[in-house]
């Protein structure tokens, strides 16, 4: 008498096979294909757009379209709703198009149904561009190093972040290199004399060398001695930036030199709270655009950078001691295997797991991303409060802590760590003066905000609305975001 069980198996079926429920996301993008820092401005090119685009548009087929594989609960499908979409990045000419192109692809033109309007006097109006979707991408201006600047903590802003990073530059490690490399670096100058002078020929400007390099590899069809570019001398290129850039953006006995890592696992789990605990009226998509900076802060930070490294995937491999190629992105999926009764009713937290995926690179159709394990743990979905639990070992989101951390005690700190109190190291400039490399980054920095304020006059100007987001202004507001709207029109 096999029929009971049977029919008791089969009655149980629905309950115990439901379908994974995607409850929400948060995506850290490194932005498309760009011009070389060296050659300013540095800007998106086609094929960077192309780059983001075409991700943008595989987020669209796995989370959002109404044929999605993993569809994102109660998502709009094909007109945005802004409430469900939050989307930022530094206002530069590299991430903040980037954002745009990958926004085109997640929310494509809508065509002349869709996007109509029909006026009080029955007028319909089109949307111009055939449906084209505008979609506000907020300004951030904290804790995300900008493309302009060359020197990885440059716009970061952190006092104790910038001198860690220049630690480095003193160790023997980074000696033993600078040494070792030396013949290297000098035997490409005939490839890159018109751009660089012979004294910057160096380990310590391996990101720099590298990056002037790998882009004219892409775009440049006339490259002076390309013959002494042969492909071990290109990867030896990319594996000492990778090195290099990775000590400058993590040391394991120094946390707040991943600062950018740390600023990101705040925002991430608190934009996923919101999502969790506002449900329904909360942003189900988050988008951020970024530099590689804060994908390796994040990677070491997280434990990612002690996984094997991948080499036969199906297209880039993936090795988290490297630097991210363009148009990478981490993704946090929140999913459930619970039933969900409706969008607006998620089940209760301790039945909500985090998945994190990685692709480096762009992703698209051929080339999906992959879950790996956070926080040197084996499991691929972690429940929600473990997740939190692990993100908030490292994470800085409160204004007060990012100031102790970081050991400023001016400006935005000047309220929250009174003179010579809460911070250690930056109280004591005698112990850590400014050192040389410091100064020119803080001459970096400046710059920068030059550049960035001449960028905020043409935006100005070209009557674009501008929402300016300080995140880390906001020390217990919920989704971590004061949000001043500038509307410069
Ligand atoms: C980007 O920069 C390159 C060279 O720096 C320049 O030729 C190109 O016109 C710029 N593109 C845009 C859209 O500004
Ligand atoms: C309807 O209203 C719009 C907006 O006020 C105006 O531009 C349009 O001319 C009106 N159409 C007619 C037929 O009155
Ligand atoms: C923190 O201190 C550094 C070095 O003094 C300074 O350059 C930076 O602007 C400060 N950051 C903030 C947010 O005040
Ligand atoms: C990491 O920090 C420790 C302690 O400050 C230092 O000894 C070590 O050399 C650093 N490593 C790198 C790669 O900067
Ligand atoms: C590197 O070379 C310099 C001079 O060439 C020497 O003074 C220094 O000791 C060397 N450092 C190491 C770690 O070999
Ligand atoms: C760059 O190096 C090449 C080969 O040594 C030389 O012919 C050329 O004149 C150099 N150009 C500059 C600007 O120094
Ligand atoms: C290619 O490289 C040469 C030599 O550095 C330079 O003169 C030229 O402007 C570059 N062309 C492009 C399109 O970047
Ligand atoms: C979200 O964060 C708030 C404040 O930290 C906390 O009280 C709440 O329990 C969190 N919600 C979830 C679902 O973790
Ligand atoms: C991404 O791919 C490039 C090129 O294949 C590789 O050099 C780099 O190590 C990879 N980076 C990561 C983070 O996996
Ligand atoms: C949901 O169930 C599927 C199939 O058993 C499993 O692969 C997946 O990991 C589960 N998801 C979660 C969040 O537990
Ligand atoms: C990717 O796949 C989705 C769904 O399978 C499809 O709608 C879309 O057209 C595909 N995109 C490309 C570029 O092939
Ligand atoms: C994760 O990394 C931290 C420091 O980076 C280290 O202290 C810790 O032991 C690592 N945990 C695991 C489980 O590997």
């Amino acid at each position: 008498m096999y029929l009971i069980p049977f029919l008791l198996l089969t009655s149980l079926l629905p309950l115990t096979i439901t379908a994974e429920t995607v409850l929400g996301i948060y995506i850290l993008s490194r932005h498309g294909d760009r011009s070389s820092k060296s050659t300013p401005p540095t800007n998106l090119t086609t094929l960077g757009y192309s780059q983001v685009f075409t991700s943008g548009s595989y987020f669209r087929s796995r989370y959002v379209s109404s044929s999605a594989s993993s569809p994102i609960l109660g998502i709009s499908h094909d007109l945005v709703n802004f409430k469900q979409i939050a989307a930022s990045a530094p206002l530069d000419t590299v991430l903040m198009p980037s954002a745009q192109g990958f926004l085109q692809g997640l929310y494509p033109p809508v065509g002349n149904q869709l996007g109509v309007q029909t006026l009080r006097n029955k007028t319909e109006v089109q949307t111009p561009l055939d449906g084209y979707q505008l979609i506000p991408v907020q300004t951030v201006t904290t804790g995300t190093a900008s493309e302009d600047s060359a020197w990885l903590q440059g716009a970061g802003n952190c006092a104790n972040a910038i001198t860690s990073s220049n630690e480095y530059l003193s160790t023997p490690e980074y000696q033993d290199l600078l040494n070792s490399t030396s013949d290297f670096y000098k035997s490409l100058a005939p490839v890159v004399n018109a751009t660089f002078g012979e004294d910057f020929l160096s380990y310590k400007n391996a990101y720099a060398i590298y990056d002037l390099i790998n882009v004219a590899t892409i775009h440049n069809a006339s490259i002076p001695f390309s013959s002494l570019l042969t492909p071990s001398t290109l990867s030896q290129l990319s594996s000492l930036a990778n090195t290099h850039e990775l000590s400058l953006a993590y040391n394991n006995s120094d946390p707040v030199r991943a600062i950018a890592g740390s600023t990101l696992a705040a925002q991430v789990v608190q934009a996923l709270n919101t999502t969790l605990t506002a449900s329904s009226h909360a942003p189900k998509i988050n988008i951020q655009f970024g530099a590689y900076g804060s994908f390796q802060s994040f990677f070491g930070l997280a434990n990612l950078t002690s996984l094997p490294a991948i080499t036969n995937t199906d297209t880039d491999g993936t090795d988290f001691t490297a630097i991210p190629d363009y148009a990478s992105t981490m993704t946090f999926e929140l999913v459930t295997n619970a039933s969900v009764p409706s969008p607006s009713t998620f089940p209760a937290p301790e039945d909500i797991s985090v998945r994190f995926l990685f692709h480096n690179g762009t992703t698209s159709n051929s080339s999906h991303p992959v879950a790996y394990p956070l926080f040197g743990q084996p499991a691929l979905e972690l429940p929600w409060t473990d997740f939190v639990k692990g993100m908030n070992a490292f994470a800085v989101g409160d204004q007060s802590d990012w100031c102790q951390a970081c050991g400023n005690s001016t400006g935005v700190c000047a309220s929250v760590a009174p003179q010579g109190s809460l911070c250690p190291g930056g109280s004591n400039d005698g112990g850590r003066g400014i050192s040389k490399a410091v100064a020119g980054v803080i001459g970096a920095m400046v710059t920068l905000a030059v550049i960035l304020g001449v960028e905020a006059l043409v935006f100005l100007g070209a009557g674009l609305r501008l929402i300016r987001k300080n995140r880390l202004a906001s020390s217990g507001n919920n989704n971590g975001a004061v949000t001043e709207t500038d509307k410069a029109s």
